[in-house]
């Protein structure tokens, strides 16, 4: 293998742009050359058969947390990117909370000369914000970044922008999608104390979604919509985590949006019943909340309204989660299952097959205009993961790549298994083997 080799995926189900077509898929250096049925096989070309398996062009996770620089007993660009080639995501888009948070040019560079030749996935970087760097974001470029993540509710690290001045300067101004956690601190500061004045310290976890209300959740992302309309701000919002926050948003094609919303496979998995047995280990900012948001947010994905389908992968070690409400740190590792997750969604009849590339790969690669990825194109990059579904896998502690070794759906059976991930034409993981020379790319921005 290697750039110049020559791979045909013979017996693909290849789904892909709103349909599922037996073909095969030849693949020329790193990109797809021709993608039809019944392509031959000339000498020299090495042929894998999918024997009917799915074949999807490699998701793109536009929201994770590899904690490097700085917080890398919790994770590392290796590692971590590890995990998501053995679970089919082949692209990443980093956040800026780590140590130092990344929040200039310079931490930006500092970045990618860690990334190449250790990440062994594809990975892009955000440019944080903060009350007082609007001369910084205004100088970034595509070539800098991806976006600039806005923490508009206070979350692991210290970047909390609250100051309505930065704000309006931010959305005024961003020559880059403008992605945002929001939640109110205010609204939440003030749950805490009710829960505090209650519990002391003890305050159980399934309080969280009552601390981090969904009350908290509207304001703030009413707040951006309002901002974004009002600066005609090209605005992401990310893990939405509650029905009503939907209103907010439009159905209707990426192209003709100048908003959009992200959700993340926990917050489609989990309710708030899972606290009683998960604790602190599905405690995540914004919270997991209730059935019926569970079930908003998948009506969401269906009908449009929500574009994009991420993971906000967020390891944390398990001496940290275990301790007491307040100091146990928020965020799941899920970069490893996020496609057997949204594959089980697709077999119990929540979602439909094609929408899992729609908005895992084709959307996001979209809207940050990614060159030449997310989706299964002649010409494009062949960065593309085939799934089994006839061969399931329990989730154990020891199939996992994270640095921080536990996973919240340890013990969980998954009907399918990721048989092969694909990355720049080359085979990086196959039949439970990972190909241990990082090959990961920097992705490039229109
Ligand atoms: O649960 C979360 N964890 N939400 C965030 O916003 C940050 C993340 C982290 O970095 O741990």
């Amino acid at each position: 293998m290697g750039a110049g080799s020559r791979i045909l995926l013979v017996n693909a189900r290849l789904v892909n742009e709103g349909a599922v077509r037996e073909v095969d898929v030849l693949i020329d250096g790193e990109r797809i050359s021709k993608i039809q049925p019944g392509v031959a096989a000339e000498a020299g070309i090495e042929v894998i058969d999918l024997e009917g398996r799915y074949l999807l062009p490699g998701l793109i996770d536009d929201q994770v947390h590899f904690r490097e620089p700085g917080l890398t007993h919790k994770g590392s660009l290796a590692t971590e990117s590890r995990a998501a080639i053995r679970g089919g995501v082949t692209s990443v888009m980093e956040m800026p909370n780590t140590a130092p948070p990344t929040t200039d040019r310079e931490a930006l560079a500092d970045k990618h000369r860690r990334a190449k030749g250790r990440c062994f996935s594809n990975y892009a970087f955000y440019l944080g914000a903060t009350n007082d760097n609007l001369e910084e974001i205004r100088r970034i470029t595509r070539s800098h970044a991806c976006g600039i993540k806005v923490f508009m509710g206070a979350s692991t690290g210290n970047m909390l922008v609250d100051d309505p001045a930065a704000l309006e300067g931010i959305f005024a101004h961003a020559p880059l999608p403008v992605v945002t956690h929001c939640e109110d601190t205010p609204t939440i500061l003030a749950n805490e104390a009710r829960f505090r004045a209650k519990y002391g310290e003890s305050v159980p976890m399934s309080a969280h979604p009552l601390i981090r209300s969904a009350e908290a959740c509207y304001r703030s992302s009413s707040l951006a919509v309002d901002l974004a309309r009002r600066h005609g701000t090209r605005l992401h919002v990310l893990h939405l985590t509650t029905a009503r926050e939907l209103e907010l948003f439009e159905p209707g094609p990426l192209a003709d949006k100048r908003i959009t919303a992200e959700v993340c496979v926990h917050h489609l998995w989990f309710d708030e019943s899972r606290y009683a047995d998960l604790g602190s280990r599905i405690k995540c900012n914004p919270a997991i909340k209730t059935r019926d948001d569970r079930a908003g947010l998948l009506e969401g994905v269906r009908d449009g309204r929500i574009d994009v389908i991420a993971t906000d992968h967020a390891p944390h070690t398990l001496e940290e989660k275990s301790r007491p409400y307040f100091e146990a740190p928020a965020g799941l590792p899920l970069v490893q299952h996020s496609l057997q997750l949204l594959m089980e969604l697709y077999l119990s009849g929540e979602i439909s097959l094609a929408e899992i590339p729609e908005k895992a790969a084709h959307n996001p690669a979209d809207l940050f205009g990614i060159v030449d990825r997310g989706f299964a194109r002649e010409g494009y990059f062949a960065d593309l993961v085939a799934v089994d579904v006839d061969e399931g896998e329990v989730v154990t502690d020891v199939s996992l790549e994270y640095k921080c070794g536990w996973s919240p759906l340890e013990g969980q059976r998954f009907n399918s298994s990721v048989h092969m991930t694909m990355l720049n034409g080359e085979v990086v993981f196959r039949d439970g083997r990972l190909v241990e020379q990082p090959r990961g790319r920097r992705l490039v921005f229109e």
